[in-house]
């Protein structure tokens, strides 16, 4: 499915052709949505275009299914017929499930609809990012926790038809969350690229994705509207990458480092990446790729190319300089938390991940990760 992509930078009067004709929308969006430009704009469709608004904002970072099962009461009781998600992932993650549950049968009790086949529908669907890196955007993908288990759901249909590009949001945006959700899509572009599922529509993706995140890093930490607007567009490219290939060990073995460490998802990750690659450098004839270790070489020599390095040694080198100088902070891990880690890692993901990692190596890999 085509995207519509609409730019704004406070400004949303190309908004009102998606808007106008709508009687009831839901929106989806976290509880500081009040402070965005995009809410006073909002706030002013009923009297503008006789809509009713209903907000849904009943849902935890991590959202659980009974949110989305509220979220659907909600929506089926008021008649919505639109879904517009404003926020980062976890917004993102319950509008797509509203949208996807709010057709199948029933009322979603006892974990239904997570056994339900999706049938796809066309319900009018607008995502605004708040962060420069999820590209939640731009996956089909959704995770929410049910039991306490995370379940992934999936579907194309659940692809936002219009997303609204705002880097007006970025400018309030905390340092340490700006730095970190930058490398979730710098990891994310980076992971694609190597993955073994990437075709060359993924690599283009992530190569673009890459080069302007590099390009434009300075800028958009500087907070000029060039650069947010730039890191906007970067980290929905490498959403269209994980789109296609999803992720690899890099998100694999970052996700307990976040949740042991309370570190943010871009931290855990970039510090996952910048030890990966270099160690996948020296490793590649252990290559799980079926396209071969000669494949996986030029691949790790392109990612260079994109980071603006004439070798995939130096490439790794690169990486490692630009995570450091973001300041993040390396956790301490004790003996029983590295034994924790190395039991820790998705296989699923693995499997994507070009070189073979055991428990032995993830072991490894960890105790250069953390200190
Ligand atoms: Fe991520």
């Amino acid at each position: 499915m085509k995207q519509e992509i609409i730019s704004a930078n406070g400004a949303y009067s190309r908004l009102d052709v998606w808007f106008r004709k709508k009687k009831c929308i839901m929106l989806v969006c976290g509880k500081s949505i009040e402070k965005q430009n995009i809410f006073a704009y909002i706030q002013q469709l009923p009297d503008r275009f006789g809509i009713r608004i209903v907000r849904f904002s009943d849902f935890e970072p991590n959202p659980r299914y009974e949110s989305v099962v509220n979220g659907v009461r909600i929506f089926r009781r008021e008649s919505c017929e639109a879904i517009v998600a404003i926020g980062g992932g976890s917004a993102m993650d319950v509008a797509k499930c509203i949208k996807l549950y709010s057709t199948l049968q029933g009322d979603g009790k006892n974990g239904e609809w997570l056994t339900q086949v999706v049938v796809p529908n066309h319900i009018p669907f607008l995502a605004m990012p708040t962060t420069a890196g999820t590209g939640s955007e731009a996956t089909r993908f959704s995770v929410i926790y049910y039991e306490n288990k995370k379940q992934s759901v999936t579907d194309d249909s659940c692809l936002p038809e219009t997303v609204l590009m705002d880097s007006n949001v970025l400018r309030t945006l905390p340092d340490y969350q700006k730095k970190s959700t930058m490398m979730d899509a710098l990891c994310h572009a980076i992971e694609s690229y190597w993955s073994v599922n990437s075709t060359k529509e993924s690599r283009a993706y992530s190569k673009d994705a890459i080069q302007t995140i590099m390009k434009q890093m300075n800028a958009y930490l500087a907070n000029t509207d060039e650069g947010n607007a730039a890191m906007l567009m970067a980290a929905h490219y490498a959403g269209k990458a994980i789109n296609i290939t999803q992720t690899t060990a890099g998100h694999a073995m970052c996700y307990k480092i976040t949740s042991m460490f309370g570190c943010a998802h871009g931290h855990a990750t970039a510090l996952c990446n910048k030890v990966l690659y270099p160690w996948m450098v020296e490793n590649v004839d252990r290559c799980t790729d079926p396209r071969g270790i000669a494949y996986l070489k030029n691949i790790l020599n392109e990612i260079a190319d994109a980071l603006g390095c004439r070798d995939a040694r130096s490439g790794g080198e690169k990486l490692a300089k630009t995570v450091d100088a973001l300041g993040f902070e390396v956790p301490i891990a004790s003996t029983e938390q590295y034994e924790e880690l190395k039991s820790s890692v998705n296989p699923v993901r693995l499997k994507n991940h070009p070189i073979l990692l055991d428990e032995e190596t993830i072991d490894k890999l960890y105790h250069m990760i953390l200190r």
